[in-house]
């Protein structure tokens, strides 16, 4: 049985990494925090019974934060591989937090390197690296495209994405990134674009909601479902080289496309329902993500099995079955 630890199991991509890992028979540890209320809504159905003497979902308290709680946890489970899915992961936050987010989502990077390189372990390491990362270089994205940051978010991923290949490099280790593009599900946070329009609608259809405020509409990103990523990260794991690929749809849509197919799929016209506030521009935008996965396809033949549409259509109806469900 192969063993794997999961940073940002709590999240919406460690909530489907452990499914996957799960279902492949592997012993998954995850990292949780300590937090003031429940956080764990997104793997309680597959967290088995803790006086279960075997279970295959074990979690264990760390932070990207404290290398001490890293280095145990590595030396303890000595995991096969370790999917890093852990990060302060909001772009427009991540100008409120830029400190933090370095320390999270880059500096957390460098501390699971160390410590596998530390502990001498041949332990494989995926890096959720990100299509933020582009920025401002023109679609369509791949490998082989310059990164040109815009957030501080950005600038972390590619510092993470950097160490990533500098370990790779340097020390022989088997450590891969994968630059994944927008990708959702109902599971997604509820501060992300996707999943704030797609509960709106759903609010806004059952009488409990009448306007949603958001920011640039003309944004434009290629959106996959999270379902379809994680096995393309697995994929890149079971390679016989470590390598970097990027993971999309290659189809691009903005905001109001977004907005058109929410609030179409509940008869509803979003324009009545829109309003814009300035609080959700960030400083620096990212205008037009659209990627090029051809390289995983070849590799990894892997491809994305869920439409712009589909996506869409799953989301509010999964929105709208939980508010349903509330008033049940
Ligand atoms: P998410 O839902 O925001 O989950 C982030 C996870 O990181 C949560 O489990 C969170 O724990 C954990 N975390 C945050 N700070 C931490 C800390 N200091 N120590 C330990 N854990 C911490 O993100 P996601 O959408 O699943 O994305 C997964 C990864 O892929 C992230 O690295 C993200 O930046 C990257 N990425 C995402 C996308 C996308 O479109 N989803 C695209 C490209 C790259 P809590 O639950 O306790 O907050
Ligand atoms: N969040 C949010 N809220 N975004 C809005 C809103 C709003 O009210 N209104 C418009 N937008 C626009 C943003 O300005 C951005 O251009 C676009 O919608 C997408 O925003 P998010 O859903 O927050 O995602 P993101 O693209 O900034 O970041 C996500 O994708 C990255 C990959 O490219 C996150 O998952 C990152 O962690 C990930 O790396």
């Amino acid at each position: 049985m192969k063993t794997a630890l999961i940073t940002g199991i709590t999240g919406q991509d460690g909530s489907y990494m452990a499914e996957l890992l799960l279902a492949k028979d592997y012993l998954v540890h995850g990292i949780i925090r300590r937090s003031s209320s429940f956080n764990t809504e997104r793997i309680d159905h597959i967290y088995q019974d803790p006086h279960d003497p075997k279970p295959r979902l074990r979690l264990v308290y760390g932070d990207l934060n404290d290398a001490s709680s890293l280095n145990r946890i590595i030396r303890t489970i000595q995991p096969d591989e370790i999917y890093h899915l852990g990060a302060q992961s909001h772009v427009r936050v991540s100008f409120d937090v830029p400190e933090y987010t370095g320390e999270v989502t880059g500096l957390g990077t460098v501390r699971l390197l160390e410590a596998i390189r530390e502990a001498g372990l041949r332990t494989k390491f995926y890096n959720a690296s990100s299509s933020e990362m582009f920025g401002s270089a023109p679609p369509p994205q791949n490998e082989a495209t310059p990164f040109q940051p815009r957030s501080p978010y950005a600038a972390a991923k590619v510092y993470s994405h950097w160490m990533t290949v500098n370990y790779r490099d340097g020390y022989n280790l088997f450590a891969c990134n994968g630059i994944l593009f927008n990708h959702e599900s109902p599971r997604r946070g509820e501060t992300f674009v996707s999943r704030k329009v797609t509960k709106a609608a759903a609010k806004i259809k059952l009488g409990r909601q009448d306007k949603v405020f958001l920011g640039n509409l003309d944004a434009r990103r290629d959106w996959g479902y999270a379902g379809d990523y994680v096995e393309a990260i697995w994929r890149m794991m079971q390679q016989d080289k470590p390598d970097d690929y990027v993971i999309a749809t290659g189809e691009s849509h903005s905001v109001r496309d977004l907005l058109d197919e929410a609030f179409g799929h509940v008869d509803l016209d979003w324009k009545k329902h829109v309003e814009i506030d300035p609080r959700y521009y960030r400083p620096t935008e990212v205008d037009a993500l659209c990627g090029d996965a051809s390289k995983a396809a070849r590799q990894l033949d892997w491809r994305p099995r869920v439409g712009f549409k589909e996506l869409v259509r799953m989301m509010v109806d999964s929105d709208l079955k939980q508010e349903k469900a509330k008033s049940g």
